[in-house]
C-alpha cells in the first residue's frame, strides 16, 4: 500500500520517477491517493500525466485531476479546464475547473469567468465571482458582476451587494461595541417589553436569551388569536433588533404547543410556534444561524401515551414531546463573526474562552426545572450555556420576557450584566426575592423599577456614563 512519504518522495524525484510511480498504481484507488496527496507542485511539474486522468471514469479522479491542473496555476490549462467546466457530467467537477482558471490570476481568465456568469448552478456562479473579484476594479469586472444583484439566487445578491453597494451606515450616537450604558446593567423593569423597549437608544445589547409566553397554552398569555399572538412577537422582537449591537444574536427558547379539545366532539389544535415564528424573525432581519434542540427525559414531560398503549391503533398515536428549539438567530451585518471578536480586548478574550469540557452537537440534554411560582422557568444550566457560548464577559444580556429572573442570575454569576422586563407584578416581586434567596444583591447594584421610574432613572443619568 503506498504511503503519504512515498508519494512526496516520488514527486521530489522528478518527473519521471513519480511518472513511473502512477504507471506502476494506475487502479482508481492508488491514483486517488497519489493526487490527493501530492500537496504543493514543484515549478518544473509535468502534468501531462494528469490530463489524462481529467477523462476518468472515475468521478473522485476527475475532480482531483482538475485541481492539481489548478495547482499548476498555467495558462496552457486554461483551455483544458474551460472544456471541464463546461462539459464534465459532475457539478462538484465543473465548479473546481472553474475554481482551477479563478487560481490562474492573470487577466486572460477575465472572457473564460465571464461565460459562467449565466450558469445554471448557482456554486458555478459563485465560483466565477470569487476569481473575477480578483479583478474588481475593471470595468468589464463590474459591468458584468453588478447586474447580478438581480439575479435569482440569494448568495449572489448577497456576495454583490457586499461587494459593490455596501450599506452606508449613518452616523448614530451609540455605544462603542463591547461597551454599555450604566444605567441599563443588571436593571428589571414592571411593564410591558414593547413600551420599555422604545425609551433605550438603539444597539444596546449584545445577546438576547428568552422564551416567550406560550401562546394561550399558559394563564399569563391571553390573545386574540394566534396570528395577533404572533404579530406581537414580530413587534417585540423587531424592537429587540433595533436594541441589538451590530451582528450579535437572538436566542429563542420555543416548542410546539397544544391549546386542549374543548370537549369530546372536537379536536384539540397543535401550533408549531417556532416554525410560524421563523418567518416573521427572517423579515425583520434576524438571520437563521442554528437550531438547538433541548432534550428532556421521558419521565419529566407529560405524557400523551395512555390511549395509544391500550389500544395501538395507528393514526392516533402521540409522541411524549421530549424536546425544545432554541433557536439561533444573528442581527444580520456585512461583518463577519471575526469582527464582533476583535472589538474585545485580549484579557476579555481569554477570560470568556469556553475552557474543558463542553458541549460539542446541537443536541442539549437538560433536565426542566420545576418552580411553585412560576409554570415556565428555565433550567440554570440552560441560561449559563447560552451565555458562555453567545456572549463574552462585561457584555449586557437582555430577556424581554424574564417571569423568575433566571436568564438575569445566570448572567450575573458569569460576569455579564443583565437587563430584564417582566409585564407580570407578581413575578416581578418574585424575582427579587429569587434574588435574595441566593444571594445575588451581594454581588452587585441591582435595580427593581416600573417603567415610570425607569424613565426618571435614564433622565437622571445625564453623565450616561459607560464602562
Ligand atoms: C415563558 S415565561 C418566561 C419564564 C422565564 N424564562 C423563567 O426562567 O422564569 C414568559 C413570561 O413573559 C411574561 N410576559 C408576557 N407578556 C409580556 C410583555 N408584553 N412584556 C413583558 N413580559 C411579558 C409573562 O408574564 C411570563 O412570565
Amino acid at each position: 500500500m503506498l504511503t503519504k512519504e512515498q508519494v512526496k518522495k516520488y514527486k521530489n524525484l522528478g518527473n519521471s520517477k513519480l511518472q513511473h510511480l502512477v504507471n506502476t498504481h494506475k487502479d482508481n484507488k492508488n491514483l486517488l491517493f497519489i493526487l490527493e496527496n501530492l500537496g504543493y507542485l514543484p515549478n518544473d511539474f509535468d502534468e501531462s500525466w494528469v490530463v489524462d486522468l481529467t477523462y476518468s471514469d472515475n468521478k473522485n479522479i476527475r475532480f482531483w485531476a482538475v485541481k492539481t491542473l489548478g495547482k499548476t496555476r498555467k495558462i496552457e490549462n486554461i483551455p483544458i479546464l474551460k472544456s471541464i467546466a463546461k462539459f464534465d457530467k459532475s457539478n462538484d467537477v465543473r465548479r473546481e475547473a472553474v475554481s482551477s482558471i479563478g487560481r490562474i490570476k492573470k487577466e486572460k481568465i477575465i472572457n473564460v469567468l465571464i461565460e459562467f456568469l449565466d450558469d445554471k448552478d448557482p456554486k458555478i456562479v459563485l465560483q466565477a465571482i470569487r476569481g473575477l473579484l480578483n479583478f474588481k476594479n475593471k470595468n468589464i469586472v463590474q459591468d458584468n458582476l453588478k447586474p447580478l444583484l438581480k439575479h435569482p439566487n440569494e448568495m449572489i445578491q448577497t456576495v454583490i451587494n457586499k461587494e459593490f453597494f455596501p450599506t452606508k451606515v449613518k452616523a448614530k450616537k451609540i455605544q462603542p461595541h463591547t461597551q454599555s450604558y450604566d444605567y441599563l446593567k443588571n436593571v428589571v423593569v414592571l411593564g410591558d417589553v414593547r413600551n420599555v423597549l422604545k425609551l433605550i437608544p438603539d444597539e444596546s445589547f449584545h445577546l438576547t436569551f428568552t422564551s416567550p409566553p406560550y401562546y394561550n397554552a399558559r394563564d399569563y398569555s391571553i390573545y386574540q388569536s394566534y396570528n395577533s399572538y404572533l404579530l406581537f412577537l414580530e413587534e417585540v422582537f423587531k424592537l429587540t433588533w433595533e436594541k441589538t449591537k451590530e451582528g450579535r444574536y437572538l436566542i429563542v427558547n420555543t416548542s410546539p404547543i397544544i391549546i386542549p379539545r374543548i370537549s369530546r366532539q372536537h379536536s384539540s389544535k397543535r401550533y408549531p410556534i417556532p416554525f410560524d415564528l421563523h418567518y416573521y424573525l427572517n423579515k425583520i432581519g434576524w438571520e437563521f444561524i442554528d437550531d438547538i434542540v433541548w432534550i428532556k427525559s421521558e419521565a419529566s414531560v407529560k405524557n400523551r401515551n395512555a390511549g395509544f398503549l391500550q389500544h395501538r391503533k395507528p393514526l392516533a398515536y402521540k409522541p411524549n414531546a421530549r424536546t425544545e428549539y432554541l433557536m439561533v438567530y444573528r442581527k444580520q451585518t456585512e461583518k463577519l463573526l471575526d469582527w464582533n471578536i476583535r472589538q474585545y480586548n485580549q484579557s476579555v478574550v481569554e477570560r470568556s474562552k469556553v475552557k474543558g469540557k463542553y458541549e460539542t452537537s446541537n443536541v442539549w440534554e437538560i433536565e426542566p426545572k420545576f418552580n411553585k411560582v412560576h409554570t415556565a422557568v428555565f433550567p440554570d444550566e440552560l441560561c449559563k450555556r447560552v451565555i458562555k457560548f453567545y456572549s463574552y464577559e462585561g457584555d449586557l444580556v437582555f430577556d424581554p420576557f424574564a417571569g423568575s429572573g433566571t436568564f438575569g442570575k445566570a448572567a450575573i454569576e458569569s460576569n455579564r450584566y443583565f437587563f430584564l422586563t417582566e409585564i407580570n407584578n407578581k413575578y416581578f416581586n418574585y424575582i427579587k426575592n429569587n434574588f435574595i434567596e441566593c444571594n445575588i444583591f451581594d454581588h452587585k447594584n441591582i435595580s427593581f423599577l416600573t417603567i415610570s421610574n425607569f424613565e426618571e432613572y435614564i433622565k437622571n443619568d445625564t453623565n450616561r456614563t459607560s464602562s
